[in-house]
């Protein structure tokens, strides 16, 4: 009894294949049809009432049963496989195949779809260029991703940097970085990896020694004129509400004569 219900589980397992593709890209579903079979029915299936997305029956194909499906299905009526294009999260699920061949055997099958996420690219800010004492640049990168579930990790094009690496946390990581006049284009690159896919950017900070950079200047006045500004419509608010407070206390309790 127990070898008998162990024998059906694997049987069960057996016939799942697990299939998975990127979101956006195409992916093709193996029906499993021997190469030896002349199908005559093919029938891809989804949920457990058994929808029809894409079947080929009487010599007539029809892949355009299900709304979602339209337009993205194709079925190759020799091996039986479903092609879906242009994936969405949505389209991960189990699909079912039926087959029959010519000599009205039958052999059904099922696979579960899963859509995977391309790790998103992180993200680069660098801070300002700060000169320091006896010739150089010292400045902050950091790097940081949309993703909290990935490991952020920089590295260098060359090896003549200062490279002091600060683990601000697990979503983003940060790097003072020295430059001296001489090494003025050293590419900075920050990866973040999952299980065993990656994404980089990367960036190449300049410190210009003859100019001082004029946009933080500008940045800090409109900085302060924007603080101004909103401390002074925050007072006038203030009195405002101030005065009609005043005066609606006057008329709801009137002060004892
Ligand atoms: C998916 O297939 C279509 C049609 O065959 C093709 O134009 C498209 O480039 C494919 N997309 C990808 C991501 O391979
Ligand atoms: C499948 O079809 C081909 C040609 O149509 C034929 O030669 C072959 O014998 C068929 N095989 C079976 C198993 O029916
Ligand atoms: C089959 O099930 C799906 C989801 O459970 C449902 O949306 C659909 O209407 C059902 N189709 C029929 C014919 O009952
Ligand atoms: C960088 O490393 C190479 C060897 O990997 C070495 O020959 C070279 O001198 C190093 N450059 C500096 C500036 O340290």
């Amino acid at each position: 009894m127990k070898l008998l219900i162990l024998v059906l589980q694997v049987a069960l397992v057996g016939s799942l294949t697990v299939s998975s593709g990127f979101l956006g890209d195409n992916i093709t579903l193996a029906s499993g049809a021997p190469p030896s079979w002349n199908l005559t029915s093919i029938e891809w299936s989804i949920f457990s009432n058994n929808t029809w997305i894409a079947t080929y029956r009487g010599k007539r194909k029809n892949t355009e049963r299900v709304d979602r499906y339209k337009g993205r299905l194709s079925l190759n009526i020799i091996s039986g496989d479903l092609t879906i294009r242009n994936l969405t999260p949505e389209d991960a699920m189990e699909y079912t195949v039926d087959l029959i061949n010519t000599q009205r055997e039958n052999k059904g099958g099922k696979t579960k779809l899963i859509v995977k996420q391309r790790l998103p690219k992180p993200t680069i800010e660098t801070f300002p260029c700060e000169s320091v004492k006896g010739g150089g640049f010292q400045l902050f990168l950091l790097c940081s991703s949309t993703d909290k579930s990935v490991d952020l990790s920089w590295s260098k094009t060359t090896n003549a940097t200062v490279f002091n690496s600060l683990n601000a946390d697990v979503a983003s990581t940060a790097v003072k970085v020295f430059l001296s006049t001489k090494q003025n284009h050293v590419k900075f690159t920050c990866t973040s990896s999952k299980n065993s896919e990656t994404a980089s950017s990367d960036v190449t900070p300049s410190c210009d020694d003859n100019e001082p950079e004029p946009t933080p200047q500008h940045h800090s006045t409109h900085r302060k004129n924007y603080i101004a500004i909103t401390f002074f419509v925050g007072l006038l608010v203030g009195v405002l509400v101030m005065t009609v407070l005043y005066f609606q206390k006057g008329k709801l309790c009137p002060s004892p004569k």
